[in-house]
């Protein structure tokens, strides 16, 4: 039998961009025309009186302008409850700014080297050191890239992520699709000591060490770490290892502007002065004292005013499978930020149509402690006609007489659930990113970053740093037995033996 053919289609966008970019073809978005169809806009129709006792009213976010304002000013002078051991972390909100081309430059011709000698390119990290990464090569690239020819990824090599969890079964999973291939990594933790990031190290290391020899690892291995500190910095000093900065002012969720997010997406030849100029332009926007021309100020006045009435829970709706990540990475910054001090918002990473068959009946008429956000993709990059079918027996035939396509179905995907959550009682704003491209990344990034900073200082505490993770770090290595945490072992096992163990096990 003949294998199937795609009739009727035409080239896939995405591959094309993706080739394109390999032939280092630039998108231009220096141009006003560019820069006037790539805009991301909040809409925030169905924000205001939602039928329901805990509705948000334009009163509601008027009082709270002032505050947010003054949250503005203070973070543009970098006062307040910023610091993180002794270290004001708001090095983020000038960094497109200060990124200059000759280190982009670098990052490009360091990528370009290693990518020529390998197949499979290895991204090591956890949270801050892997999300955005992830989240921005996922959001650009083809669903299957891995699977794409060496020419249709536009020359990149395949790219994998480990080191975000300890389970044996997936990285062995992952090691099967590198087995036979020459691989290269880039090792990712501003402490150097986190366990899954450290682990997954060491059993790639190992292997690269023994198929190819310690001194050609030192070509083959990459680690982006604190400029001084650290044991991925000692390490690398020995090794001799290219290395990679997170610089000392920049946790790690608000870091993927940084050589942490940049190496990793030089790799899959996404273009990274794009993704800056795009972080440069929302920067200049969000830099605005006036309320309505800054998308970030209202952003955050919008979500506190929401969470003071009782939301507690936002969901973040995609009709785009690549802008789940996207939603990810939002999973991180906020909850990482805001969840200090008994306060904060879950945010919930939702794809739709998939999700409106199972939580969209709680979204709908559940508990009202909800608030949604719609990440809507304006323009995907391929059009999918929707054929007749004879006899039209599920009664859909009049989409292709009418010429309506599975982009429009799609649009409406979030459209009748904007509507329809509304007037079930669940506030939502809409973001529009208008294409996936590099640029409206590099602003979405941007203006959510500034979004929940200002969110830190309405909810009254820190959002830079992280205690919470911290202590399950602290618990896990008491648990492992890792030598310095004798103490803490023995005050979890005199606390865990006080609360006697409660298991049920099923009988037979
Ligand atoms: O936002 C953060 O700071 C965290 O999510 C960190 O990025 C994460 O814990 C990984 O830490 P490290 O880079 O030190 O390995």
């Amino acid at each position: 039998m003949e294998g199937l053919k795609l009739t009727g289609f035409k080239e896939n966008k995405t591959v094309d961009g993706q080739m394109k970019r390999g032939r280092n073809e630039k998108v231009p978005y220096n141009t006003d025309l560019f820069k006037k169809g790539n805009t991301i806009s909040l809409d925030t129709t169905y924000i205001f009186g939602t039928p329901e006792e805990t509705s948000l009213s334009l009163n509601d976010i008027e009082t709270l302008i002032p505050r947010a304002l003054e949250a503005h000013r203070m973070l543009k002078r970098e006062e307040g409850d910023i610091l993180d051991n002794g270290i004001p972390m708001t090095g983020w909100q000038d960094l497109p700014e200060e990124i200059d081309r000759g280190h982009l430059e670098e990052i490009k011709s360091v990528t370009e080297v290693l990518s020529r000698e390998i197949d499979a390119f290895v991204s090591l990290g956890i949270g801050g050191s892997y999300l955005g990464i992830e989240a921005t090569f996922q959001a650009l690239t083809h669903s299957y890239f891995n699977q794409l020819s060496r020419e249709k990824r536009g020359g990149a090599p395949e790219m994998y992520f480990l080191g975000q969890n300890m389970d044996p079964d997936y990285f062995r999973d992952t090691l099967d699709m590198l087995e036979g291939k020459r691989i290269g990594i880039n090792v990712i933790s501003k402490s150097g000591t986190t366990t899954e990031t450290a682990v997954a190290f060491r059993i790639i290391l190992k292997l690269i060490e023994e198929t190819w020899g310690k001194e050609a690892a030192s070509r083959l291995v990459i680690a982006t770490t604190d400029r001084a500190r650290g044991a991925l910095r000692s390490l690398s000093g020995k090794k001799g290892y290219r290395t990679f900065v997170i610089p000392d002012n920049i946790g790690g969720r608000f870091s993927v502007l940084t050589d942490v997010g940049l190496v990793g997406l030089a790799m899959a030849n996404i273009d990274i002065e794009e993704f800056v100029a795009g972080a440069k332009a929302m920067r200049e926007i969000t830099m605005s004292e006036d309320p309505q021309r800054n998308p970030a100020l209202m952003h955050a006045a919008i979500r506190h005013a929401a969470w003071q009435k009782g939301k507690k829970i936002e969901v973040v709706a995609v009709n785009s499978r690549p802008l789940y990540s996207v939603a990810r990475w939002m999973e991180q910054l906020f909850p990482e930020s805001e969840g200090h001090e008994g306060k904060g918002m879950w945010v919930s990473p939702t794809l739709y149509s998939e999700k409106l068959h199972a939580n969209g009946q709680m979204i709908q008429e559940g508990e009202r402690n909800i608030m949604e956000t719609f990440l809507l993709l304006g323009e995907h990059d391929n059009t999918i006609e929707i054929p007749s079918l004879e006899g039209d027996p599920d009664g859909l035939n009049f989409l292709s007489a009418r010429g309506i396509d599975m982009n429009l179905v799609n649009r409406k995907v979030m459209e009748g659930p904007a509507y329809a959550h509304y007037k079930g009682g669940v506030p939502n704003m809409t973001i529009e990113i208008p294409r996936r491209n590099a640029y409206n990344l590099g602003q979405f990034y941007y203006m959510m970053e500034r979004s929940v900073a200002i969110s830190g200082y309405l909810l009254g505490h820190n959002p830079f740093n992280q205690p919470g993770v911290e202590a399950y770090k602290k618990a896990m290595f008491a648990l492992i037995g890792k030598p310095g945490y004798e103490a803490k072992a023995k005050e979890m096992a005199d606390e865990i033996n006080k609360l006697g163990r409660k298991q049920q096990r099923a009988l037979i």
